[in-house]
């Protein structure tokens, strides 16, 4: 039985390949994390077609909506707000989720929340019994973002460093696009890296250690694999894929401890698709250490969903800090 404390929000998300909803109580348990992905739909492309995108995103949200509520148990009548992500994304895909989200605003007459994606990432460790506390560093690691950001509160992200070229999802996808395992490239690449016999290095490092080098890079590193498989089919794919995928996930380690030491932060925030990787959580621990903490969401909620959006949207929900039905989207996070 809930009292008149408890805040139910809905979220939703259709910023990229995947239309979500999740319902979430007072910012912290899920009630329901609906997702459904396309990735059927577009790996055939080895990439995301957004027309397809946004198109599927229309076709499944309402279902989604109502498969939400009947796993929560609830009704829209039971709803204190609606959150929709409204940037960064694709822009076609985008005003699915906040069209949606908006109708549910007006209709149901409760306060409407536009979400930064990125933020609502780093908020999912936040869905799991970790005590949400500021400040925290966060890396933010998925196909299309690749960025550290100092957070001070919600609405509150202060970005330190990001890549200057690609993401490191990105990168993972393109080799795996090269070397045929298909799509999305992590989590192939990660699996086939595990049996690699022989542990070289056959890549350069990235970038500099400097501690004033915030900036990350997989464009090069990304040629240099495909490059290397051209000119050596004799070397076994798991040992080049094991090799990039060290070095690729070597830079987010050293960056965002670097970034949390020198402003004295320890806790740390790992989020995004590429966070579900075992050999990064590895590192990670590895790197730790004794008071510094590091939150990795369990690897559903790593990548893309809409629980995150309700649960950041709590936080904005509390702070009275709501968005207008005029609120458009955007493809960048501004
Ligand atoms: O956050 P996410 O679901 O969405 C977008 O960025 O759109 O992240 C997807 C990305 C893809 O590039 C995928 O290859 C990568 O995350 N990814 C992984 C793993 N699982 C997903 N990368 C490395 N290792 C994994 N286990």
């Amino acid at each position: 039985m809930k009292g008149n404390n408890d805040i139910i929000g809905i979220g939703l998300e259709s910023s990229c390949d995947e239309t979500a909803v999740g319902i979430v109580h007072n910012g912290t348990d899920v009630l329901a994390n609906c997702i459904f992905s396309q990735v059927d739909l577009h790996s055939e492309y080895f990439g995301v077609v957004p027309e397809i995108a946004s198109r599927s995103h229309l076709e499944v949200i309402n279902a989604l909506i109502r498969k939400a509520l009947q796993g929560a148990g609830i009704s829209f009548k039971d709803l204190h707000y609606v959150a929709a992500t409204n940037r960064p994304g694709l822009v076609g895909s985008l005003l699915i989720a906040l069209q949606s989200a908006k109708a549910i605003s007006y209709t149901g007459n409760i306060p409407f929340i536009a979400v930064n994606h990125l933020e609502a990432h780093l908020y999912a460790p936040f869905l799991e019994g970790n005590a949400l506390s500021y400040p925290f560093i966060g890396l933010l690691v998925s196909g299309g973002n690749t960025a550290v950001y100092r957070v001070e509160g919600a609405g509150r992200m202060e970005l330190i460093g990001k890549t200057v070229d690609d993401a490191a999802g990105e990168a993972f996808d393109k080799i795996a696009k090269f070397a045929n395992l298909g799509y999305p490239g992590g989590p192939r690449i990660e699996k086939m890296a595990e049996t690699a016999r022989e542990k070289r290095k056959l890549f350069p490092k990235i970038l500099s250690d400097s501690p004033d080098d915030t900036r990350f890079s997989y464009s090069g590193l990304k040629t240099a694999v495909i490059n290397f498989m051209k000119e050596n089919p004799g070397t076994p794919l798991e040992e080049i894929v094991y090799s990039f995928q060290e070095r690729a996930l070597e830079l987010l380690v050293r960056r965002v401890f670097t970034a949390a030491r020198k402003q004295s932060v320890a806790t740390i925030v790992v989020a995004g698709g590429v966070a579900a990787n075992g050999r990064l959580r590895q590192l990670l621990e590895e790197e730790r250490r004794p008071g510094e903490t590091v939150l990795i969401p369990s690897p559903i909620l790593c990548t893309d969903n809409a629980a995150m959006v309700a649960g950041i949207g709590y936080r904005y929900f509390l702070q009275g800090s709501f968005s207008t039905l005029t609120e458009d989207v955007f493809a960048r996070s501004q």
